[in-house]
């Protein structure tokens, strides 16, 4: 019997899920073995007191304002939206938020953002398994973590993983959207008609962050597109699991669509981009999709490459290769668009940490 599945209005889509952490009955779960439920457990109930303790929100919104620096900004991109014609694009720069994000092998590809994370005190232990990116790296996180329980959390920042991983994270993205709503209410003095919020999707923290206000409202109204990675235009190789009709699979603890070949083993990806170089993808999004709330699309290394340079080319912002899969997408759609829809992109990662792929793939651009 198929499962009717169908979202909630007025709760968090983090905590749509039932008794035994499945969204929509079928995706997400906790998947661990036997010595990592006590932690687990734990970690359910400290995050459920936390998140609503008042002294612990202050400190949050302190750290938001006063280290992170947000609001992050809201900016129309004038000068690609004439070009274009049809709607008017705009950016959220979360990307002025960065505090740096490494992904095993990236640490060579995405040096920029090593250097940034070990400024703040972290120390980076590189990953020599498997492919050696960002699955590779959870999945030996999840390994360490396991054998060094007693001394050890997880933390991921991603919504992928066992339940209480992705609501942690989804959590903590959120504050994407709340700023956006404000930000919103400000420049058009209420919530306008007609709004597209294109994020790129890996794991799917960022998008479901920048998503998370503003699912109760009407699709018509806000539509919500989520853009996965096609890699090489020419290659088989994707990481496109929920826009390329990969099968429900487990990794790192969840079901999901996953990336998979007829035996069920995980495929390898590919993509330009280190942030979206991920077979699986978050329980939230595959209930996004099979209720329809989202739609989910992908853009291919070439696409995103080509609109990083446009982007670039007309505008004072520099979104790396995450969001230029975004932004590929909000180029194609724009002029079919009117000119008072508003299309907003979560430009959420900056070039500079692409720094060596472009220069190889772009020349001296
Ligand atoms: C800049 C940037 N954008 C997007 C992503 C994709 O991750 P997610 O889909 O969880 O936002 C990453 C992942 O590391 C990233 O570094």
């Amino acid at each position: 019997m198929k499962l009717k599945m169908k979202l909630k209005k007025g709760v968090p889509l983090i905590d749509q899920h039932d008794q035994q952490g499945f969204w929509g009955g079928k995706f997400g779960g906790s998947f661990i073995p036997e010595t990592l439920k006590k932690p687990v457990e734990d970690l359910t109930k400290e995050f459920k007191k936390l998140r609503n303790n008042k002294a612990f929100l202050k400190k949050r919104d302190y750290y938001f304002k006063n280290y992170i620096g947000s609001p992050t900004s809201l900016v129309k991109l004038e000068n690609l939206s004439n070009h274009l014609g049809g709607a008017q694009i705009w950016a959220k720069v979360v990307s002025e938020a960065n505090g740096g994000a490494h992904k095993t092998k990236d640490i060579k590809r995405q040096k920029p953002n090593c250097d940034a994370m070990r400024k703040n005190g972290a120390e980076i232990v590189p990953v020599y398994s498997g492919s050696q990116t960002l699955v590779d790296a959870v999945s030996e996180c999840m390994r360490y973590w396991v054998s060094n329980c007693d001394n050890t959390h997880m933390c991921v920042g991603s919504t992928v993983g066992p339940n209480i991983f992705v609501k942690i994270c989804g959590w903590s993205t959120a504050q994407i959207s709340r700023e956006l709503r404000t930000q919103l209410k400000e420049e058009f003095k209420k919530i306008p008609n007609k709004i597209k919020l294109i994020n790129c999707v890996g794991g799917g923290s960022s998008a479901y962050g920048f998503w998370s206000e503003f699912i109760d409202f009407d699709k018509k109204q806000i539509e919500l597109i989520g853009v996965e990675a096609g890699g090489p235009k020419k290659s088989k190789l994707h990481a496109a699991p929920l826009s390329r009709n990969a099968k429900v699979g487990i990794l790192h603890g969840a079901a999901s669509y996953v990336c998979q070949n007829n035996e069920g083993q995980i495929n390898d990806t590919e993509s330009i981009s280190a942030g979206l170089d991920y077979p699986g993808v978050s329980p939230i999004h595959c209930f996004l999709k099979d209720t329809k709330r989202a739609r989910y699309t992908y853009a291919t290394d070439e696409d995103a490459l080509n609109a990083h340079v446009m982007v670039t080319k007309f505008e004072k912002l520099n979104p790396s290769l995450e969001p230029s899969h975004a932004f590929a997408e909000a180029i194609k759609i724009a002029p079919k668009l009117s000119k008072d829809t508003i299309i907003i992109v979560n430009s959420c990662g900056d070039a500079k940490k692409d720094r060596d792929i472009l220069r190889e793939r772009l020349g001296k651009h």
